[in-house]
């Protein structure tokens, strides 16, 4: 195991394999070089090249999580490593609380629960905020997820438009080839492509200023998509309307600039952080790993 994972999944892989904790280890390397010879699956990211070179019998990586950024698939296929992910299972929870953070956005609700908390509501009502009835939310990446936050967008009286790398033409909505074109003219902007060198700070400043003074980001896909640091600064000036954020470049760390801020919501990487999707998550991840070791076909390969 390269990561902590839900005790459910981890029981089951304690029953079915012999377990090694690396991202438990005082010394990784020592483990690594009494146990590294003998590993042939990882449940887990955070896998790179170096790590694979430390594994020589390793045949699989079954990835927690659908995006597998932190695993270095080139490196895999080189190796003849298979990769595996989860997806579909989280599409749910995560469809749900993005709008749910969209809600809380437009409507400051957690800035709205502090105020009655501090009893400010005593001396005066809450400013008149926004809804989301009537508006274009324009959504980066139409894959499973994002198709299940375009239905919910829909059912919240939204336009939906999309933007990536191919126009989906099963699909009603308008197709954007161009990021920043799509910025311009919509009034909120989700992110949920994956992360990695492809779409890394795609959201640049143009995007953002396109996005403009009235634009809402939601950043559901990764840190890296976005010029965190250009984002901060327009937020903080207004040049970028507001922000609800639930992943970062650099987490579990948060540009600290973004604490004061009130037209920010912050969210710590909860977007498929649900007991039922967690749990069918480890499912997938044990599934994968018991298929490979039983020579059947894997449930969600990447690689
Ligand atoms: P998916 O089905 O593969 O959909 C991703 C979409 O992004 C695809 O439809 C693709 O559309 C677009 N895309 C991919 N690469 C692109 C690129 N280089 N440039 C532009 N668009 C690109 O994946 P998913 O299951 O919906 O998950 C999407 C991502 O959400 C994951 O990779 C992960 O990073 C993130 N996620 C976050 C959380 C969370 O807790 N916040 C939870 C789950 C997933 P085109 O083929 O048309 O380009
Ligand atoms: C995390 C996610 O992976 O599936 C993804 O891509 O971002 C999340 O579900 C999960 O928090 C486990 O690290």
């Amino acid at each position: 195991m390269t990561q902590n994972l839900l005790k459910s999944c981890a029981d089951a892989l304690e029953e079915k394999f012999t377990v090694h904790r690396l991202f438990e280890a005082k010394d990784r390397d020592a483990l690594l070089n009494e146990v590294g010879p003998r590993i042939r699956g990882i449940a887990g990211g955070n896998a790179g090249a170096e790590l694979m070179d430390r594994l020589p019998k390793l045949e699989i990586i079954a990835n927690f999580g659908v995006g597998y950024d932190s695993i270095d698939t080139a490196a895999a296929r080189q190796r003849n490593i298979r990769v595996t992910n989860t997806p579909n299972v989280l599409n749910d929870a995560v469809a749900e609380i993005t709008i749910g953070l969209m809600i809380a956005l437009a409507r400051r609700i957690p800035q709205a629960d502090r105020f009655v908390r501090d009893g400010k509501w005593l001396k005066g009502g809450y400013p008149l905020l926004s809804e989301l009835n009537g508006k274009t939310v324009g959504i980066f990446g139409l894959g499973r997820i994002g198709r299940e936050i375009a239905t919910r967008a829909q059912a919240m009286k939204m336009r939906v438009v999309y933007c990536g790398r191919h126009r989906h033409t099963k699909e009603p909505f308008t197709f954007y080839s161009d990021l920043t074109d799509m910025a311009r003219d919509v009034d909120w902007l989700v992110l949920i492509a994956p992360g990695g060198k492809a779409t890394e700070k795609i959201v640049s400043r143009q995007v953002l200023e396109a996005l403009g003074p009235k634009g809402m980001l939601v950043n559901m896909g990764r840190g890296t998509l976005v010029d965190e640091a250009a984002m901060v600064e327009m937020l903080a000036s207004g040049a970028l309307g507001g922000a609800a954020l639930d992943v970062f470049e650099n987490e579990p760390n948060v540009p600290e600039a973004l604490f004061g801020l009130d037209n920010v919501v912050l969210s710590p990487h909860q977007g498929s952080a649900t007991q039922e999707t967690r749990f069918g998550m480890g499912q997938l991840v044990v599934d994968n790993l018991v298929a490979h070791f039983n020579g059947e076909p894997l449930l969600s390969a990447v690689v």
